[in-house]
């Protein structure tokens, strides 16, 4: 019997036919299938009591028509009851969680059932996206992390996904920049290390231009000589976002980032008077003080508050340039939808930027992709405040995944000192990193979130750390049997999960596709990482109760087939979380 991946999906359907069979008025019920309380069931239908409400009718007893009406493949895989005042619930059948058990069986074959959720769109996944000449600090963490996780699961629901790194590298802080270049810079540490030496021209750009209006006056020419195309200030600029973004793919590849096209605010110069002209043209713009502005009379605060997007000195900003992004990820990239993960503070210029959107695109019948504000809230140290060095600087990317890298190797070397000093340093790479990662997805994105290195630094809780190690001892368990991870031994048959330990897991296993749907909704992560974090206790719970190594040749398949299954959804899972895994730790 073929088992669907995603059960609460067929659960659903099945129950929309049999509402037509039982005669309901089958467009107004909406089944509401959902992971139900493990107490009452694997699952359950909300969706009765709303409908009895609006239809007057008793909810137990359109509840007990609609289950009278299921099918036969649906009645013998659950066993079926209805509760309190018209829920239903459905429990898996011992055979039925088996059949799912040895059906999804391979990384490509889970890919394959998940991707029908966006089969066939395009979406365009805008993070990181820096600001050139400033090295990554830890504040660029979240963007990198959360928007990488979500390309990832957005890849695995069926789309095209384009990574797009939207870099600020056009803005009046060139003009500062390049006047510190000509009269400042230090040759040998351009050569050495060109990011922290532009870092240090940028600052003293500032500080020489706040200190003096001659410099500033300087500046604005530079800025002037730089956007009228100058050859010289052209090559400086262009030497300044190539070292940058050098820098940024150290940090990338640590992350297991990689983008697949960099189109950052200064590819969008060209673009913007085509922005001006329609936005003009459809009514949507006006002049305000000089200014061309956007308000929607129709919002509370945006009536009255402008989304500049030309300012009076004619120069254009972040709004225009956005505007034309969105237009060129509509036109030329055909989105279907667009996703943008900055931090909570930019909410209200998105609100304005997608309001303003929504009405040009209709003005002019451009198909409008969905979009998506993916925020997220700020990182702090333990006492609540930004988090800075201890002599109060910004903590600088690399330092930070060094020093995590650092104390993983601690952490390796007290747990596991019968491996070798290379095997812990190469541990320690894949942990220091991945525990930045899961403590940052592991937490509801809207959170601030406290950067805390002890606890994510564990093995205890819901860590990264934690997890690796659940996948190492999965691993350990084929080595000490002489199998090859996931390997059956020829054992494939099995028998259906029997003691609770094994049920419980096996249970859990199946969820795995609401986890992936879940996250494909919301956009939010921290719900996959929730269900790895679950299943990796169930899974302890089941190794602790329950032998593997046992002669009944019946009862080590079907453990066996427990822990491939457990180890192949971790491995999927951890990876749509872009972390890296380990076979022994
Ligand atoms: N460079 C911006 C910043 O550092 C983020 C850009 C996000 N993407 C966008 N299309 N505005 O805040």
């Amino acid at each position: 019997m073929p088992v669907p991946f995603n059960l609460a999906d067929a659960l659903d359907s099945a129950l929309q036919s049999a509402a037509v069979q039982a005669g309901l008025e089958a467009a107004a019920f909406v089944p509401d299938v959902r992971t139900a309380d493990p107490r009452h069931g694997d699952y359950q239908a909300n969706g009765v009591l709303a409908y009895a409400k609006a239809h007057k009718q008793n909810p137990r007893a359109v509840a007990e028509k609609l289950v009278a009406a299921l099918p036969a493949g649906v009645t013998e895989g659950y066993v079926i009851t209805v509760a309190g005042p018209g829920f239903i619930n459905f429990t898996l059948q011992p055979a039925t969680l088996l059949a799912w058990l040895r059906m999804h069986d391979s990384k490509d074959h889970l890919r394959s059932n998940a991707a029908s959720a966006r089969h066939g769109q395009t979406w365009v996944v805008d993070y990181s996206a820096p600001n050139t000449a400033k090295q990554m600090h830890v504040g660029h963490l979240r963007s990198a992390v959360i928007g990488e996780a979500i390309s990832r699961i957005l890849e695995f629901s069926g789309a095209k996904v384009i990574r797009d790194n939207h870099i600020g590298d056009w803005g009046t802080q060139f003009g500062k920049l390049i006047w510190a270049y000509k009269h400042h810079r230090d040759e040998q540490a351009l050569a050495s290390d060109p990011i922290e030496e532009f870092e240090r021209l940028y600052q003293m750009g500032n500080a020489a231009a706040d200190a003096n209006p001659a410099v500033l006056e300087q500046a604005r020419q530079e800025l002037v000589r730089l956007q009228s195309g100058d050859a010289t200030n052209l090559a400086i600029w262009r030497q300044i976002n190539e070292a940058s973004l050098q820098a940024f793919q150290g940090i990338y590849d640590l992350l297991g980032i990689r983008f697949d096209v960099t189109l950052g605010e200064s590819f969008y110069n060209d673009k913007v008077d085509r922005v001006y002209r329609e936005l003009s043209d459809a009514r949507l713009a006006e002049e305000s003080q000089g200014a061309l502005v956007v308000f929607h009379p129709e919002h509370p605060r945006f009536k009255t508050q402008p989304f500049i997007m030309r300012k009076a000195d004619g120069a254009s900003n972040y709004a225009s340039t956005d505007l034309a992004t969105a237009l060129y990820r509509a036109l030329h990239f055909h989105a279907d939808g667009i996703v943008i993960v900055t931090d909570f503070r930019q909410a209200d210029h998105f609100e304005q930027l997608f309001l303003t959107v929504r009405k040009w695109f209709a003005a002019k019948s451009y198909r409008l992709p969905a979009l998506h504000h993916v925020t997220f809230g700020a990182v702090t140290g333990e006492d609540g405040k930004a988090l800075r060095t201890r002599d109060g600087g910004t903590i600088k990317l690399k330092e930070l995944l060094a020093e995590a890298e650092a104390r993983a190797y601690a952490l390796v070397s007290e747990r596991s000192a019968d491996l070798t000093e290379e095997e812990r340093r190469k541990i320690a790479a894949v942990v220091g990193v991945a525990s930045v990662q899961y403590a940052d997805l592991s937490q509801n994105r809207s959170s601030d979130y406290v950067f805390a290195w002890d606890k994510m630094i564990s093995l205890e809780g819901n860590t990264a750390a934690y997890l690796l190690y659940a996948v190492a001892r999965i691993h350990s368990i084929f080595r000490k049997l002489g199998l090859a991870a996931g390997d059956l031994a020829g054992e494939a048959a099995g028998t259906p999960p029997e003691t609770p330990a094994e049920q419980a897991l096996a249970r859990k296993l199946v969820k795995f596709a609401d986890a992936i749907r879940l996250v494909n909704d919301t956009l939010r992560p921290h719900f996959l990482c929730l269900y790895l974090y679950e299943l990796a206790g169930e899974f302890s719970g089941f190794y602790a109760a329950d032998k593997v190594a046992v002669d009944d040749p019946a009862v080590r398949a079907r453990r066996l087939l427990l822990c491939a299954r457990t180890l192949l959804v971790m491995e999927t899972g951890l990876g749509l979380l872009g972390l890296r895994t380990l076979t022994r730790m």
